[in-house]
């Protein structure tokens, strides 16, 4: 499509914002606290309230909670307005639950849209091989070949050596083997509790210091990044994930191929894209949420695939205002 000299069109993710801003500010009450259901249950109440406020026609594809019995916004589920346009909706009200419920860092609240169809729909199958880079790396990448190959391109295209090179991948004993050849390469090693889209997000986040993420973690999670990127210009790869022999089997009579390997445009086909992302407990990428009395602040990422505009919105929420017109507490 040549949209070149036709007037802007209306940016949903800065709708988007109210939507995070919303699971933020209520699920940042949960900090430290122990309780994860709680935290989960607050930020998808907020998310369902303000994505009903949205001017769109919105079907939930990526409904994320499923992995651990969490609340949830449900696949299928219709949200928005129900006005044009008709979108696939992916939500994460909380990623890194367990680091809000212990109070660590990178807990974040997130949403994405894309035009109906275009979302890869991983059904139930939850876990994803991952290989994730930012802009100068993008399109070098092979997650089928071996971690030093990739590497070796990254840092070439990074103009490093690879010892420079700082890779993150999740803490689990699934990535002992990855971690071995990791270091056996010479890169630098960051090993996180939890937070793959927070890590994704950095490798194309020059502030973070972030190079190059690898291993197995949330198939949404992946669907999400990938539509972050799309507009943060980075890319992901990645590879369905059976961790036994009956999940392998299940996929498969399902349809699932769990040997190709989906690119950018497998987990999101569309540039025409809307992501937005507020930290719920402070991280690299964005400040957690602060109460102050009568008011409350947060930090917001806002991306746009069409544009690449990135935005970042720090707000200042009246409670007072807020809780004398909205049915929910902040
Ligand atoms: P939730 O907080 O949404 O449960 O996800 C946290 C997370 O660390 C994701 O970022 C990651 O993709 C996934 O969990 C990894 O799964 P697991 O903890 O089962 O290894």
């Amino acid at each position: 499509m040549d949209v070149r000299g036709a007037t802007p069109t209306r940016n949903l993710a800065l709708e988007l914002a109210r939507v995070t801003e919303a699971a933020a500010m209520l699920a940042g009450r949960f900090m430290g606290r122990g309780d994860k259901e709680g935290a989960d249950q607050a930020a998808v109440n907020a998310m369902r309230l303000v994505l009903s406020t949205v001017d769109m026609n919105g079907i939930i594809v990526i409904g994320e909670g499923e992995k651990d019995q969490a609340p949830m916004l449900f696949n299928g589920e219709k949200v928005g307005n129900g006005s044009s346009p008709d979108v696939d909706v992916a939500v994460d009200p909380i990623d890194g639950t367990r680091p809000l419920a212990f109070g660590r860092s990178n807990s974040l609240a997130m949403v994405a849209l894309a035009p109906r169809g275009t979302m890869f729909d991983p059904g139930p199958f939850l876990y994803m091989n991952k290989l994730a880079v930012g802009p100068e790396s993008k399109g070098l990448i092979d997650i089928e070949k071996p971690i030093i190959e990739n590497l070796k391109a990254i840092a070439e295209a990074k103009e490093k050596h690879i010892e420079d090179l700082t890779t993150i991948i999740l803490d689990r004993p699934r990535h002992d083997g990855m971690v071995a050849e990791i270091r056996k390469a010479g890169a630098r090693i960051r090993q996180i509790p939890d937070g793959d889209v927070a890590a994704a997000l950095m490798t194309s986040w020059p502030e973070s210091g972030v190079d190059v993420l690898f291993g197995i973690g949330g198939t949404p999670e992946g669907v999400l990044t990938a539509c972050a990127l799309r507009a943060m210009g980075g890319e992901i790869q990645g590879k369905l994930y059976a961790r036994d022999e009956d999940e392998l089997r299940r996929g498969r009579e399902a349809g699932y191929d769990f040997d190709k390997v989906l690119t950018m445009n497998d987990l999101v086909s569309s540039e025409d894209v809307f992501f937005a992302t507020t930290g719920i407990t402070d991280g690299e990428l964005l400040q957690g949420v602060r109460y102050y009395g009568d008011h409350i602040t947060t930090d917001t990422l806002v991306v746009r695939g069409l544009t690449g505009t990135i935005r970042r919105i720090n707000a200042t929420h009246s409670t007072d205002k807020l809780d004398n017109l909205s049915s929910i507490h902040y």
